[in-house]
């Protein structure tokens, strides 16, 4: 699975230089772009959110994710938001989104506060970067200046999804290509990991540690055995995929640097996670000792890093479209269809089958 993936990734690296790669520039987005024509954009989008957040602590954890998985996949342009159409694969039903990413109508909620206040004039990718930010702030974590005036895409793109987006079950050197795939270094890497500080995770993305990792007829011996022994309790062996665990066990909703000091003591949840930690050797362990022990110096390097996300293959000026439904591109969004609601919602606990 994991060298396939690098394959994969390797040979889609070598297409995408081919066809002249992403443009990581950010010339044209601004932190000002909004202030003559929506200047309550920020404002708005956090009301939703926080009025969301009462009966779902887990919303923000899943809007940054949205905002990850739309920039990995085509750049930041809202793709991940479209459903399928006769002309759209969605991403949202990719291996890696399905039954998995959420919060496509807290989303929806955001569009519809701010088409009523600034009618056609906020893109849904924007949407996810300023949702992305608030999320952070709202759940005690840290701030940055987001950079605006992002289009949305006309398209979406399934396959590219399978490829670009990692998987729990990827070496580290894979995890790297993928980032670096998208014009992402290692500081970005370990740095946007540590979104793993909020946020659930599905049985399935995990469970593959917990009793035969690797066909070893053992758990994964980076696993803390107290630690193991709990997320045992969460997923039975033989039990359903229902089960969730927190991705940071000790604030499970308070978005701080104590991922990092998880992986110093075998807790982190994901086999992705403490690879960063517990991958002999690797440079990224001097990465997360400094931000285990300088919560600051963390919160700085992720601001950084969530900036060159949001920059990744942006659509500017007259490219793309202000999509008016953010499920829908805008010649479609007519008729029965256009009403503002995206047609794939996730939920919280129904059994699912979780491509890792
Ligand atoms: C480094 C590679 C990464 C891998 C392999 C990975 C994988 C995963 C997986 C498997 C889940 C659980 C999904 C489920 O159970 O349905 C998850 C959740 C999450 N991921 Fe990542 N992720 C990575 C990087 C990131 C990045 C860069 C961000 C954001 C900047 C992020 C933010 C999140 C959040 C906040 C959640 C919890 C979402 C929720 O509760 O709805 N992840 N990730």
């Amino acid at each position: 699975m994991s060298s396939s993936h690098f394959i994969a990734v390797a040979l889609f690296c070598i297409a995408f230089l081919l066809a002249g790669g992403i443009s990581v520039s950010h010339a044209q987005l601004s932190s000002t772009f909004y202030d003559q024509t929506c200047p309550n954009v920020t404002n708005i989008t956090r009301g939703v959110i926080q009025n969301a957040l009462l009966s779902d602590p887990r919303i923000g954890a899943s809007l940054i994710r949205l905002h990850f998985h739309d920039c990995f996949v085509n750049g930041c342009d809202g793709s991940i938001l479209l459903n399928n159409s006769d002309t759209i694969d969605s991403e949202k039903e990719a291996a890696r989104n399905n039954n998995s990413v959420r919060g496509f109508g807290v989303v929806d909620d955001i569009k519809t506060a701010l088409e009523s206040a600034c009618p056609r004039t906020v893109s849904c990718a924007d949407i996810l970067a300023i949702a992305a930010e608030e999320s952070v702030s709202l759940a005690n974590g840290t701030s940055w200046t987001v950079l605006l005036g992002r289009r949305d895409g006309t398209t979406a793109n399934r396959t590219g999804a399978d490829i670009s987006l990692p998987s729990a079950v990827d070496t580290l050197d894979t995890l790297k290509s993928v980032f670096s795939a998208v014009g992402l270094n290692t500081t970005d890497l370990v740095s946007l990991s540590g979104a793993h500080t909020f946020g659930r995770a599905q049985c399935p993305t995990f469970s593959g540690r917990l009793y035969n990792f690797n066909n070893t007829g053992n758990p994964d011996p980076s696993l803390n055995t107290t630690y193991l022994g709990t997320l045992r309790g969460i997923c039975p062996e033989n039990g359903t995929a229902t089960g969730l665990a927190n991705l940071d066990l000790t604030t499970a909703d308070t978005f701080d640097n104590n991922y990092f000091s998880n992986l110093q003591v075998g807790n982190g949840l994901l086999q992705t996670d403490q690879e960063l930690f517990s991958t002999t050797g690797a440079d990224t362990i001097d990465i997360v000792n400094n931000f285990s022990s300088d919560q600051n110096a963390f919160f700085a390097s992720f601001g950084e890093s969530m900036i060159k996300m949001g920059n990744i293959g942006v659509l500017t000026g007259s490219q793309g479209e202000i999509r008016l439904n953010c499920a829908l591109v805008n010649a479609n969004s007519s008729g029965s269809e256009s009403y503002l609601h995206s047609s794939i919602e996730t939920r919280d606990d129904a059994e699912y089958k979780y491509a890792i």
